[in-house]
C-alpha cells in the first residue's frame, strides 16, 4: 500500500527551541478535524508488521519462569534474573486479548491539560490509557478519572514515592495502587538495569496486599517494534516516550484515538507559560540533551498524523 507520511520533512532533528509552539500550532482547528479510517486501517496493518501488540503488550506465564535470565534491552550486558514473584504477576493471556474500542483516549502528562476542561471528555472514550501512575483525583476536571491502564516506569517509584523510604511512601504508592481498582499496571520491567529493585519493590507490594491490579511487562519485541515502525517511517527517535508507545500499541485495539497532554513544549499556543508535568515541578530541561528522548520530534509526527486524521490531538481547552 501507499506509505503513510509521518516526518513531514527530510530534515534532521535538530530542534530550535525558541519558536516552537508558534510552529506547533494545531491545525486544522479542533471543530473541523474529522477522524480518516482508511489511513488509521493502513497505520493498523503497517504496525502489525512490526509487533501485535495483543501478544506483545506482556510477557505471559507460559514463556518465562522463575530463575531465567532476561538481558535489559537498553543495557545489554546487564542481566535480570526473574524472580518468584514477577512470575507470580506474569498474566496467563493477553489482558487485552479479543478487546476492540471504538474511541481510546492516551493522557500525556504535559502541563497543557491544567484548566483545559478535558476530564469529562476524557472520560467518556471507551478505553483510557495514562502513563506513569500520574495522580487523577486532585485534577479529575482536567484530566479525567477514568483509567484502563496505566503505566509505570520504575523511576517513578523514586521520582514521586521517594523510594519508598518510610512507611509513609509505601503507604502512599499503596493506596494510588489499590485506586487502580482491576485496571492494567503496565510495567516496563526489561528495559533498563536501574529499575531492578523498584519493581521487585512494587511486585511485592502487589501481592503481599493483594492489589487488585492486572499486571503486564511488555516483551522486549514490543520495545523494538515500536522503534522499528517509527524509524521505517523517517521518525528518528532515540527511545520511544511511554506515550509514544501508548499511541502504537492503542492502534491494535483502538477504532479512533485521542491525544490529550501531549506538549513537550514551555509555551502554550497563545505563548503562555506550560509545566513540563501537571502535578509537579519536573522541569523541562529533563528532556533535553540528557534525556534519551527526542519529545518535539516525536511530536511532530503526531501532529502530522492529527492533520492527516489518523489520531486526534487536543492541546487546548476542550468544548
Ligand atoms: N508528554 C508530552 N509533553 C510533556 C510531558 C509528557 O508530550 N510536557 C508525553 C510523552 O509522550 C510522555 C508521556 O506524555 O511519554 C508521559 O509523560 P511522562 O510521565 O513525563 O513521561 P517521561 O517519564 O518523561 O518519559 P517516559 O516515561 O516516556 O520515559
Amino acid at each position: 500500500g501507499a506509505e503513510v507520511v509521518i516526518n513531514g520533512s527530510s530534515s534532521p532533528a535538530v530542534v530550535d527551541r525558541s519558536n516552537e509552539s508558534i510552529k506547533h500550532n494545531i491545525q486544522p482547528a479542533s471543530s473541523k478535524w474529522r477522524h480518516n479510517q482508511t489511513l488509521s486501517l493502513r497505520i493498523r496493518k503497517q504496525i502489525l508488521k512490526f509487533s501485535d501488540a495483543e501478544k506483545d503488550i506482556s510477557v505471559l506465564k507460559g514463556t518465562l519462569k522463575p530463575g531465567d535470565i532476561i538481558h535489559y534491552i537498553f543495557d545489554r550486558d546487564s542481566t535480570m534474573n526473574v524472580s518468584q514473584n514477577l512470575y507470580e504477576l506474569l498474566p496467563r493471556t493477553s489482558p487485552l486479548k479479543n478487546k476492540h474500542f471504538g474511541t481510546c483516549a492516551i493522557v500525556g502528562n504535559s502541563g497543557v491539560l491544567l484548566n483545559s476542561g478535558c476530564g469529562q471528555e476524557i472520560d467518556a472514550h471507551s478505553f483510557v490509557i495514562r502513563c506513569n501512575l500520574a495522580p487523577v483525583q486532585e485534577y479529575a476536571r482536567d484530566v479525567g478519572l477514568k483509567t484502563d491502564l496505566v503505566t509505570m516506569n520504575p523511576s517513578v517509584i523514586q521520582r514521586a514515592f521517594e523510594d519508598l523510604v518510610n512507611a509513609t511512601w509505601r503507604e502512599k504508592l499503596l493506596q494510588r495502587l489499590h485506586s487502580l481498582n482491576g485496571s492494567i499496571l503496565w510495567i516496563p520491567a526489561f528495559m533498563a538495569r536501574g529499575g531492578k529493585e523498584r519493581v521487585e519493590w512494587v511486585n511485592e507490594l502487589i501481592l503481599k496486599h493483594h492489589v487488585n491490579v492486572r499486571t503486564a511487562y511488555p516483551s522486549l519485541r514490543l520495545l523494538h517494534a515500536v522503534r522499528g515502525y517509527w524509524l521505517t517511517n523517517k521518525v528518528h527517535i532515540k527511545r520511544p516516550t511511554t506515550g509514544l508507545l501508548m499511541y502504537t500499541l492503542a492502534t491494535r485495539f483502538c477504532k479512533q484515538i485521542y491525544l490529550y497532554g501531549f506538549w513537550p513544549f514551555p509555551l502554550d499556543q497563545n505563548q503562555n507559560p506550560v509545566k513540563y508535568h501537571y502535578y509537579d515541578s519536573l522541569k523541562y530541561g529533563y528532556t533535553s540533551q540528557a534525556s534519551p528522548h527526542t519529545m518535539p520530534l516525536e511530536f511532530k509526527a503526531l501532529k502530522s498524523l492529527h492533520e492527516q486524521g489518523a489520531l486526534k490531538l487536543t492541546v487546548g481547552q476542550c468544548d
